[in-house]
């Protein structure tokens, strides 16, 4: 990959089209050029909001493109012991510090990447297990051999219930079958200077990744978090982090019309005071199919917030919903061309596959067949894409584009940075907290409390004094 060449970079760039966001193309439900224009000036408040507080308080991420040098080497030496030294690679996370690495593995990697022979996979079989399911995990030890795996343990607070919970079953297996090696198993990425594994990775040696000050879970992709398990994978992060920069450069502007993030943040928050409250993800790759499960995270946790930045009462964001093209033409796309209209869908195309494949002719004797004949998958899931999209548009339903050239770490690295730059300045639009979540942290500590965690005696106590369940009430 020749990211350092400007030509190929360019090439590789990044388009948001969003004509079947306006009046012109889909009538009454689109937007007029002056109300584009209305927005202007919010546009460049939020522009501004965001490059001033570049690397400061929590938006330490806008900065992981360029202030990892030393870091990202460490990680390519250390994936390149893992490959040699282990059968398999599990990431132990959740939320934030997990989503990430399975998109990621999802969009880079073979499709059947774990089914394919070690020879055709550049590393260990890979794992991210993000539930406490326990057949999950029962599953996963059924197929793994933990004295031939290296497990990585991701947790920023280091106080997750599920990820430690996780950390002390493994923990447990390997302690029992390799004693003091055990520790050579396990790598930490964590907070460096709060939380429990920070301090159990000094007590037996960890080696330990760390998730910088003023980088959340959801903004964590670009930080050890991500770049380790996918360096495991064999994948060029340092093609990543530039694809990200590039982005960054890319959206360098306060206009709409020249910066890809801005322009979809407009159009996402316009849609939303219009009332579309559900913002469908839908990529035509099986290899983006998780990263609208990221997308997910990043757009919900960031945007649906209860109270402005000034103390006000408010309840915003936008209920995401994540689609496959052309699978869900089959299932969900009924409700988006005539359901409500309370959706903007959103589409991730790929210029070139990574494969093609060519129908062959056949059935000559069957028309509704046979016209099939001769053209390749490719083209045709790009005609059901562009079909799907005029069809929603005539319907006269929003939706917008965004064209990937090809899928690759690169371009990968831009469309991640967009989606945080896009959520960063759509926050700043609201006047929110984006980089908050206490609605996640109720659940935990409620956790916490039913579980009997020390310090949460009080929240135990709420918790059984809570009205009880009536009979009546249940089916
Ligand atoms: O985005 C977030 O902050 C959350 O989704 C966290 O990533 C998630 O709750 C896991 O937290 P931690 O990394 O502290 O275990």
């Amino acid at each position: 990959m020749n990211f350092r060449n400007k030509d190929w970079r360019n090439s590789m760039r990044l388009t948001v089209d969003y004509n079947y966001m306006m009046k012109k193309f889909i009538g009454d439900g689109g937007f007029k050029d002056s109300e584009l224009s209305e927005m202007k000036e919010m546009a460049a408040d939020a522009f501004d909001y965001v490059a001033d507080n570049r690397g400061k308080a929590m938006m330490g991420w806008t900065e992981l493109p360029y202030n990892q040098k030393e870091i990202v080497e460490d990680i390519i030496a250390t994936a390149k012991d893992v490959r040699r030294k282990y059968k398999y690679f599990v990431v132990l996370g959740i939320g934030g510090s997990a989503l990430g690495p399975i998109a990621v593995f999802n969009a880079l990697c073979h499709l059947h990447y774990n089914d394919l022979a070690p020879s055709k996979r550049k590393g260990p079989k890979f794992y991210v297990e993000d539930n406490v399911d326990p057949e999950r995990m029962a599953a996963l030890l059924d197929v793994i051999e933990p004295e031939k795996t290296c497990f990585n343990v991701i947790t920023k607070s280091g106080a997750t219930s599920e990820t430690m919970t996780q950390y002390l079953v493994i923990n447990d297996i390997l302690t029992k079958a390799l004693g003091e090696k055990a520790s050579e198993h396990i790598i930490a990425t964590t907070d460096e200077k709060k939380g429990n594994l920070i301090k159990l990775a000094k007590q037996y040696n960890y080696k330990t990744f760390y998730i910088p000050d003023g980088v959340g879970g959801r903004f964590s992709e670009l930080c050890p978090v991500g770049l380790l398990p996918a360096a495991v994978l064999g994948l060029d992060i340092k093609a990543m982090l530039a694809g990200a920069a590039y982005m960054d450069g890319v959206c360098n502007k306060p206009s709409i019309a020249r910066n890809p993030a801005l322009a979809c943040a407009v159009l996402q928050y316009m849609a939303m005071k219009r009332g579309k409250n559900v913002g469908v993800m839908m990529p035509y790759a099986d290899s983006l199919k998780l990263m609208a499960d990221w997308y997910c995270q990043l757009w919900a946790e960031s945007l649906g917030k209860n109270v402005t930045l000034d103390g006000k009462p408010c309840n915003v964001g936008q209920t995401p919903v994540k689609s496959l093209g052309v699978t869900d033409q089959h299932s969900q796309v009924q409700l988006y061309t005539e359901g409500p209209f309370d959706k903007v869908v959103t589409f991730l195309s790929v210029g070139k596959y990574r494969k093609e494949v060519m129908i062959p002719h056949g059935c000559e004797d069957i028309p509704d067949v046979c016209f099939l004949g001769g053209h390749t998958m490719n083209e045709l899931i790009a005609a059901e894409n562009k079909a799907t999209a005029y069809a929603l548009a005539k319907a006269g339903r929003q939706n917008y584009t965004i064209w990937l050239p090809e899928v690759n770490e690169f371009t990968l690295g831009e469309l991640m940075y967009l989606f945080e730059l896009q959520t960063a300045y759509t926050g700043a639009m609201f006047n929110i907290d984006t980089f908050n979540q206490p609605g996640v942290e109720a659940g935990k500590q409620a956790t916490y409390a039913l579980l009997g965690k020390p310090g949460y005696e009080a929240k135990k106590k709420e918790l059984d004094d809570a009205p009880a369940a009536e009979e009546k009430y249940r089916v």
